[in-house]
């Protein structure tokens, strides 16, 4: 994508979710088209890899930032440190999420809030701070959100990741209409079955997998790279008239009846 429309040199992302999976493929595929990018995860070994890798392949900076995003008490003064370290951030994407799978009748209130802390909760105070940050700054910004289909429709036993990505659609539609005025452009991704750490269990199960391709019309599992097109899209000039969406990368899975 060679193409001033999608050039991001000059610009810093900050991903969260970025060790591994999706979040490292956008953070990767953003630094390709010339941004650099600071990283979140809790494991730090991984950021690390992350960061060499992308420094390697792109020659852009990555900084690293070891966090529980589901310790949400701190979110905001994480979001401080990073301005400070990297001198603004100019597109957030909000990827790091978590799952449980369990019936919903067993489901204990301890998982249910963990899951949405860390899917949800952070998700706003992330957007919060950035919002106080364009605004003190003077400038527009880019918002991502990591969806899934289940912003779409419900399958059983995933009540707490259910709630908690329709809320994220639910944030990134309010949050593009009422931050539009500081040009800020809200948008979302939800990606089809993806195969990564996060689905190891289910791409692990022969009867799920073959559900899976039988509801997926381009017949296979989706990998992280898929998402990074729709990902440079919403955070360059491309997307500039786009806000208040979600684009789902899901190989067809919503489209067919
Ligand atoms: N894979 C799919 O099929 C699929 C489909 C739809 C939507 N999604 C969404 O896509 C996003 C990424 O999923 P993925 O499949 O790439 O998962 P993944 O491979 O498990 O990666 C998740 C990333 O988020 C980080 N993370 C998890 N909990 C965290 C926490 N409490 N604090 C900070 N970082 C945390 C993980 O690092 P640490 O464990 O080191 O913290 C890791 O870097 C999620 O929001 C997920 O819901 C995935």
């Amino acid at each position: 994508m060679e193409s001033p429309l999608f050039d991001l040199t000059g610009k810093t992302a900050l991903v969260t979710g970025a060790g591994r999976g999706i979040g490292l493929a956008i953070a990767r595929g953003l630094a390709g088209q010339g941004a650099d990018v600071a990283l979140i995860a809790r494991t730090k070994g991984q950021l690390e890899a992350a960061k060499r890798q992308i420094e390697a392949e792109s020659g852009r900076r990555a900084w690293i930032f070891p966090f529980d995003l589901g310790d949400v008490g701190h979110v905001q003064r994480l979001f401080g440190e990073i301005v400070g370290a990297t001198g603004g951030v100019d597109i957030l994407v909000n990827c790091a999420g978590t799952t449980v799978r369990e019936p919903t009748e067993d489901a204990s209130l301890e998982s249910f809030n963990r899951v949405m802390d860390v899917n949800l909760t952070e998700v706003l105070l992330l957007c919060q701070a950035f919002c106080k940050h364009r605004k003190q700054v003077g400038k527009p910004g880019r918002i991502i959100n990591i969806g899934s289909l289940a912003c779409h429709a419900a399958r059983p036993t995933i009540a707490a990741y259910a709630c908690s990505k329709m809320g994220v659609l639910g944030l990134t539609k309010m949050l593009a209409v009422e931050w539009a005025k500081y040009g800020i452009n809200v948008n979302a991704i939800g990606p089809g079955y993806i195969a990564t750490d996060l689905t190891a269990p289910l791409q692990a199960d022969a009867d799920f997998s073959r559900w899976v391709l039988s509801k997926t019309p381009l017949n296979r599992w989706g990998r992280p790279e898929d998402l990074v097109g729709t990902a440079v899209l919403f955070a360059s000039r491309a997307g500039d008239f786009i806000t208040g969406q979600i684009f789902y990368v899901d190989g067809g899975w919503t489209a067919l009846i």
